[in-house]
């Protein structure tokens, strides 16, 4: 079969990225352009400010792309992009640049899932051999996913409350760390111990999560701390913290791929950057003989080369879009 080359766009939430990935696995070229120190003045995304650095960027994201990859339009096979979910005035500005291109130069639309991409991050490390688990830990989910083959997703449990990557950012916040949060709880919790009793979060016999009342625990830990005049040891915080999160996501994870009876595990969504998770699942699935697959670093993040991979799959199973294509804020992968 010839090679197929898809171009990706990203733009979700305050990253506008795009990508040539060829056959689902190569990365050609990526771009990624971050929009994070303008927030971090706000302490968080700030949707309108998003969308407006979106306009500006991605015309130049997609013609960098293409001069880095010494590729022209014409040699594309497909484009794909993130059409939901995510904050809805960034979203439209890569569905608006997608439906152009591909009106424009005549290339079939594939319309990709958020999830669906951060899934596939991990195509580009190794091929993902089904069945398999697939634990997605990201600002806005927290799922445990059974895949059967390409592009089948199955949710086997989720969380109920706050997603991960959620929890860390507001446990951040309470104990005064900058944003983005997440990194820095993870690496702040390397200069503390164990020292804080927190509950372990919703530890059921159940594939769901829980993590709100591990972080009203940590509000109230704070709040009592602060009443007796006592000093707040930031990094046992977040050691004890960090302990309890990685705890309940590999224990229901690892009952999971004994249940389903799958070789690999793939982890996936920004918090898969998280070193606690990293460590943790790659003792445990050594010692379990599980083949296991974590995205690079620099991938676990948003990026368009996961949209592109995903997008592959997606293109070979005939999945199309319109130019009518609509960006979607809340959609399930489900
Ligand atoms: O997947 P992502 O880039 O965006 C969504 O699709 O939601 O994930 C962003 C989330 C943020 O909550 C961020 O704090 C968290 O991933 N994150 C981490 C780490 N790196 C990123 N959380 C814990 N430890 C990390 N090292
Ligand atoms: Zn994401």
């Amino acid at each position: 079969m010839d090679n197929v080359y898809i171009l990706g766009i990203e733009s979700s939430c305050d990253e506008t990225s795009v990508s040539i990935v060829k056959n689902g696995c190569e990365e050609i070229a990526t771009v990624v352009l971050s929009q994070m120190n303008t927030h971090s003045t706000y302490g968080g995304v700030v949707p309108e400010i998003a969308s407006r650095m979106h306009v500006e960027n991605i015309t130049i994201v997609i013609e960098e792309c293409l001069k880095k990859a010494n590729m022209k339009m014409e040699q594309i096979d497909a484009i794909a992009v993130t059409y939901g979910p995510g904050l809805i005035g960034s979203l439209l500005v890569g569905v608006s640049a997608a439906t152009t291109l591909s009106y424009i130069y005549n290339k079939p639309l594939v319309p990709v899932h958020h999830i669906a991409g951060h899934i596939y991050a991990n195509n580009l490390v190794s091929k993902m051999e089904f069945p398999l688990i697939a634990l997605v830990v990201s600002g806005g989910h927290t799922d445990l996913i059974y895949m059967e083959d390409d592009y089948k997703f199955k949710k086997i449990g989720g969380t109920l409350d706050d997603a991960v990557g959620e929890c860390y950012d507001k446990v951040a916040r309470i104990i005064d760390v900058p944003y983005p949060g997440g990194p820095l709880v993870d690496k702040l919790s390397y200069e503390g111990k164990d020292t804080y009793q927190l509950p372990l979060p919703l530890d059921d016999n159940t594939y769901n999560f829980s993590f709100s009342g591990i972080k009203s625990a940590v509000i109230n830990l704070v709040h009592n701390e602060i009443q007796r005049g006592n000093e707040i040891r930031k990094a046992d915080i977040a050691c004890s913290f960090q302990k309890r999160v990685v705890d309940i996501l590999t224990k229901k994870t690892m009952k999971a791929l004994k249940e389903y009876n799958v070789k690999n595990l793939i982890i996936a969504g920004g918090v898969s950057a998280n070193s606690g998770i990293r460590n943790k699942f790659s003792e445990l699935c050594k010692n379990g003989g599980i083949k296991l697959t974590i995205p690079h670093i620099k991938y676990c993040t948003d990026n368009a080369a996961m949209i592109a991979c995903a997008g592959y799959f997606a293109y070979k199973k005939g999945l199309r879009a319109g130019l009518d294509l609509k960006a979607q804020a809340n959609t399930s992968l489900f």
